[in-house]
């Protein structure tokens, strides 16, 4: 039975992509670190599925996940680096606390995660990071956000350079507007949301589910020949003006 792990994975797109696995018959464990999320996801996702409390802005978090991972999943055929942080601001209003906070969770997080589940994946396995369109565009308030989506960008060809000697593939995934508990969390109004949704040239947000499919191909062995790509899952988002 091959196995995931999908850290950020007890809501939105981790939360669809643990949902997708289960069902193609993968054992999974997900992460995350807000109490309420953690209790709902282990109220709702299905038995089997193990809800890990780790928080990916903090490096020594990884130790526990190691041992959960050798007790419950085995060789891992998957990881989904996903849990992320956005904190918008402006320029004069960016604190370095937020600065630290966002690097932490959305760069050095799954860094540090990949370095310490490596001898744990399986050769031929994959890794899936998500990093999202704004790393290639410009948005009000979104300049450390895109920053450290930007760095994870770059990041993945030399991975899969490196993880090629082992048949392990590493791509990402870059959503556009995904409906997602995301939205909410920022307090996005409506009219900002629909704004929004008339610059999808589709004309709708994506759901969690669009992008938990191109996660779960990725990791398939149709997808075996890819790696150190980006696959942006927008709609069309950002194409033309
Ligand atoms: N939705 C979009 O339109 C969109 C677009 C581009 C990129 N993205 C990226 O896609 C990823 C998933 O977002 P989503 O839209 O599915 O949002 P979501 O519904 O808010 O889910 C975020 C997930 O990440 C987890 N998470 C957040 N901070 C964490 C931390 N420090 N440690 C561990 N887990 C953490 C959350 O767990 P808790 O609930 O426990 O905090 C939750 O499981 C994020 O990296 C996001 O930036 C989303």
């Amino acid at each position: 039975m091959p196995s995931a792990l999908i850290t950020g994975g007890t809501s939105g797109i981790g939360r669809a992509t643990a949902l997708v696995l289960h069902d193609l018959g993968h054992r999974v464990a997900v992460t995350g670190v807000n109490p309420a999320s953690l209790a709902r996801a282990r109220e709702e996702l299905p038995r089997g599925v193990t809800v890990i409390h780790a928080d990916a802005g903090d490096v020594s978090a990884v130790d526990e996940i190691r041992g959960v991972v050798a007790e419950r999943l085995g060789a891992l055929d998957l990881l989904f680096l996903n849990a992320g942080t956005f904190q918008p601001a402006l320029l004069p209003e960016v604190t370095e606390a937020s600065f630290d906070r966002q690097v932490a969770v959305n760069l050095k997080g799954p860094y540090f995660t990949l370095q310490g589940l490596l001898p744990q994946i399986a050769d031929g396995g994959s890794v899936v990071l998500t990093v999202g369109v704004g790393a290639r565009r410009g948005s009000m308030g979104a300049s450390v956000g895109a920053a450290t989506r930007g760095a994870l960008l770059a990041m993945v060809p030399s991975l899969a350079l490196e993880l090629a000697p082992r048949q392990i593939t590493v791509n990402s995934v870059s959503p556009g507007p995904i409906d997602t508990p995301l939205f909410s969390k920022l307090g996005l109004p409506d009219d900002a949301r629909e704004a929004m949704r008339e610059r999808v040239p589709l004309g709708r947000f994506g759901s969690p589910r669009d992008v938990a499919e191109t996660v779960a191909f990725l990791a398939s062995d149709r997808a075996r020949y890819i790696t150190g790509q980006d696959i942006t899952v927008a709609g069309g988002y950002g194409l033309g003006a």
